[in-house]
């Protein structure tokens, strides 16, 4: 996997170099902050880390709840850095494999619905810190670990794409790594942009998150707790709890009256189904089919008047964009609230949020319907 060269050992100890004279052996950066894209042809989240001896870009789609990140080893992997982790490293956790002392995992890929086995690997990492506001020095992880993942898994990822960020809730996700390095709390925020135009951010550490000029987007928001599904229902070892973060939706309603649904499916049952997942790799939220029922059937009868035109795939429900009137939050459509924790805190969408343009002139309801087989 390691391929040595004079230049790579020349720029490693450049490297070294800045890394012993940078402030972070100094001094902690506060926070971290990787940018974000989204890709236009296949709509997934990306973002660009530095990795390496010599360091090089590598773009990595963000999978906010799985468990660590991964890189396909298979090409392009050039370092003079990288190091096998051992089954007896604190870094390798308990449910793992473990082939000739080298500790192993599952990367995945849950767009292209497939996995492989690893070697858990550590290397140099980049990133941009920051005090919040204002980008700070490149900061770098000596250590940083990671799954070696293959081509195979690396099908179906966005142009340029060679592995899958995971932020989800283990010891080994970017998260938890970020904040054992730089001894920052284990907490980040995300800012996704539904646009292919304007990019949105991830914050490792404490916050402030200004975004705006002198606008910290922490103070705004609603609250909700996350909650943990103790059971894996994706990829990974038998016994393991799940790395998704979940949230408490309690019921869902349109133009503020609650449909008709089974409760028992919002909750996470034993069998750790069902609940509110949030997802950075399905484009567009996914109902389960009574729910999706329910749903479109109310939005729909309450946009009667609006010209229906033909279905565009992956979507059902799709209307002349003419039929509309424009409002600061994107066309007037009625308005879905997420209803959590308590009834006054609530997750509101509005045309901006729920509405796809999905060719032009046509806006579609943006949900879908979690068929077994459907392309998402
Ligand atoms: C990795 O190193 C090999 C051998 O030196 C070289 O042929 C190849 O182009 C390098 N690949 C990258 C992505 O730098
Ligand atoms: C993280 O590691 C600690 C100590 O090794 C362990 O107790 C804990 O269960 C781990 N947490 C996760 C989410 O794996
Ligand atoms: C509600 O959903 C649960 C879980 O799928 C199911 O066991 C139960 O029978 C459903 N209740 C009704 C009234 O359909």
């Amino acid at each position: 996997m390691a391929s040595t060269s004079h230049l790579s050992i020349l720029l490693f100890s450049l490297l070294l170099l800045l890394a012993a004279t940078s402030p972070t052996t100094a001094k902690n950066p506060r926070a971290l902050v990787l940018p974000v894209t989204k890709d236009a042809s296949t709509l997934q989240y990306v973002t660009k880390i530095a990795q390496r001896t010599p360091l090089v870009p590598v773009k990595l789609t963000v999978d906010i709840g799985s468990r660590f990140m991964w890189v396909n080893c298979e090409q392009g992997y050039n370092s003079t850095s990288d190091r096998k982790v051992r089954c007896s490293s604190p870094i390798c956790p308990p449910l793992r494999g473990c082939g000739g002392n080298i500790c192993g995992l599952g990367p995945d890929n849950r767009i292209s619905k497939t996995g492989t086995f690893g070697d858990v690997v550590t290397d140099v990492l980049a990133v941009q810190s920051t005090d919040g506001s204002n980008p700070g020095p490149i900061v770098s992880v000596r250590r940083f670990p990671f799954v070696c993942g293959t081509a195979f898994v690396s099908q179906g990822l966005a142009s340029g794409v060679t592995g899958m960020a995971g932020l989800g809730i283990t010891n080994l996700s970017l998260p938890a790594q970020f904040a054992s390095a730089f001894k920052f709390p284990n907490k980040f925020a995300v800012c996704l942009s539904s646009s292919t135009n304007s990019p949105g951010v991830i914050f490792f550490g404490n916050g402030p998150y200004v975004l705006l000029p002198n606008v910290d987007v922490s103070e705004p928001l609603v609250y909700t707790p996350l909650i943990k599904n103790p059971v894996n229902t994706a990829s990974g070892f038998l016994g393991e709890a799940s790395a998704d973060y979940f949230i408490g939706v309690k019921s869902i309603k349109i133009n503020g009256k609650a449909l008709p649904i089974n409760k028992t499916l919002l909750a996470i049952s034993e069998e750790g189904k069902g609940g509110t997942m949030i997802s950075t790799v399905h484009p567009y939220t996914v109902m389960e089919t009574s729910i999706y029922k329910a749903f479109t059937s109310t939005f729909v009868k309450q946009l009667a008047g609006v010209t229906r035109v033909a279905a565009v795939a992956p979507f059902e429900f799709c209307y002349s964009a003419k039929g509309f009137v424009s409002t600061r939050l994107g066309v007037r459509v009625p308005q879905i609230d997420l209803v959590l924790q308590s009834k006054s805190v609530v997750w509101s969408m509005f045309g901006a949020n729920s509405m796809v343009e999905a060719r032009e002139g046509v806006l579609c309801l943006g949900f879908v319907e979690n068929k077994p087989h459907a392309y998402f």
